[in-house]
């Protein structure tokens, strides 16, 4: 459900000096929505996902705020081995890599901190063995952590719902690779990591299809009962023969589900804090949306519709119209359902274009987290009914990971 944040006019007061396009993060939505992710995480560290948020001053910002904000879930090794070298510690890559070069500069680091060194995530023997060609023989070992499908496997194995991730989903599955990891002297087992997708990633509440909400509460309920038992059994049987310090799981949609399995030690979230529109459909929370971008109206081909400069940042996925951005302020604008929001242009109907003429401007969000900040060179920071402060994106940096 959507909690609305900012009118129109106040943005437009706010901004009234920043020349559109532009991006923004509202720090009281966002801190509004860090606050209401703790809660829902009980007594459990969240670890940040920094794909979903893809600026190092909007990280930095979240990993100083709370100590429960705990290490950093990177998405590539070149930008885990960046972090690292602007000071980030305790990160997790929560994706395999098999980029050799990048792992010989993570071998370095393994030797000159052996104990803090980035974890690197692996599924399966061809991992380990990438890791182990760029290893000298007296290397430090490189610490790992393995993925375990948290998919749910209905119909005796013949559905399989969920993210098409590890190869690794049950228990002998897990034990044989943890058993594989501790005879190898390179690699050191430092975690299991398991996304549960279908159910932190999919709204229960799609808007105008009832039935749909139905069939996905059902599954979602059945997923994460046979995923606490599963996650559970494969963390004690591995337990029996090596020390798994960290097991990590969930996202912005599942915090309170996995944050009470007594096999986790900590969740991961990241989309939560910007809020983008497809978190806007779950049953379990609402947040406030905090990111956004603001286009400039150009032109008006008719009196009912005022077409703005761009805006086609289309999210990825499925290719499902829930990935477009959403007009956001005025409320009640559309996008054109021919024309969708274009490369150059995103005509937009609706009961406000009649009042929007050219210059002035209207603002979207993007349908998912970070992917907003591989089109902008910068955030400007917005707290009560100020700028205070404008940080680069990733983009902003230079640094393009994904
Ligand atoms: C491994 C992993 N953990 C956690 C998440 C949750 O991220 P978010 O909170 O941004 O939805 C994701 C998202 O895809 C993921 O891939």
């Amino acid at each position: 459900m959507l909690v609305s944040g900012r009118s129109h006019a106040q943005l437009e007061q706010i901004f009234d000096e920043v020349e559109a396009p532009f991006a923004f993060v509202d720090l009281d939505a966002m801190w509004s929505n860090a606050g209401a992710m703790l809660k829902r995480a009980g007594d459990k560290p969240i670890r940040v996902a920094s794909k979903s948020l893809r600026c190092r001053g909007v990280l930095e910002r979240i990993l100083d705020r709370d100590e429960r904000f705990a290490g950093t879930m990177a998405f590539t090794l070149p930008e885990t081995l960046w972090l690292a070298e602007e000071g980030f510690e305790n990160l997790l890559l929560a994706y395999p890599t098999a980029d050799t070069g990048a792992l010989g500069e993570l071998a370095l680091r393994s030797v000159a901190n052996p104990a803090g060194a980035p974890i690197v995530m692996v599924d399966c023997v061809e991992h380990l063995e990438a890791i182990e060609s760029v290893l000298g023989a007296g290397a430090a070992p490189v610490r790992v952590c393995i993925d375990l499908d948290a998919g749910w496997w209905a119909v005796g194995g013949r559905v399989k719902i969920g993210p098409k991730r590890s190869p690794v989903h049950t228990v002998e599955q897990a034990v044989a690779l943890a058993r594989e990891i501790e005879r190898r002297p390179q690699v050191e087992l430092a975690a299991l990591m398991s996304y549960e997708g279908q159910i932190a990633g999919v709204g229960d509440r799609p808007p105008g299809r009832r039935l749909r909400g139905v069939a996905i509460r059902t599954m979602q309920r059945r997923s994460a009962a046979e995923l606490a038992e599963r996650r559970a059994a494969v963390v004690a049987a591995i337990r029996e023969f090596a020390e798994l310090p960290i097991v990590n799981g969930g996202g912005t949609g599942s915090l309170e589900l996995t944050g009470a399995e007594d096999a986790v030690t900590e969740v991961a979230a990241g989309s939560g804090f910007y809020a983008p529109a497809l978190f806007d459909h779950y049953s379990r929370f609402s947040l406030t949306p905090a990111a956004g971008f603001a286009l400039p109206i150009v032109r008006k081909p008719a009196p009912g519709i005022a077409t703005a400069l761009g805006g086609g940042y289309l999210a990825s996925g499925s290719g499902d119209p829930a990935r477009l951005p959403s007009p956001w302020l005025p409320a009640g604008l559309e996008l054109d359902p021919e024309e969708g929001a274009g490369e150059v242009q995103t005509p937009l109907g609706g009961a406000p274009a009649h009042g929007l003429g050219v210059g002035d401007r209207v603002y979207m969000r993007h349908a998912k987290a970070g992917e907003l900040c591989e089109r902008f060179d910068t955030l400007h920071l917005l707290e009560g009914d100020e700028i205070v402060d404008a940080v680069p994106t990733y983009r902003g940096e230079g640094r393009t990971f994904l």
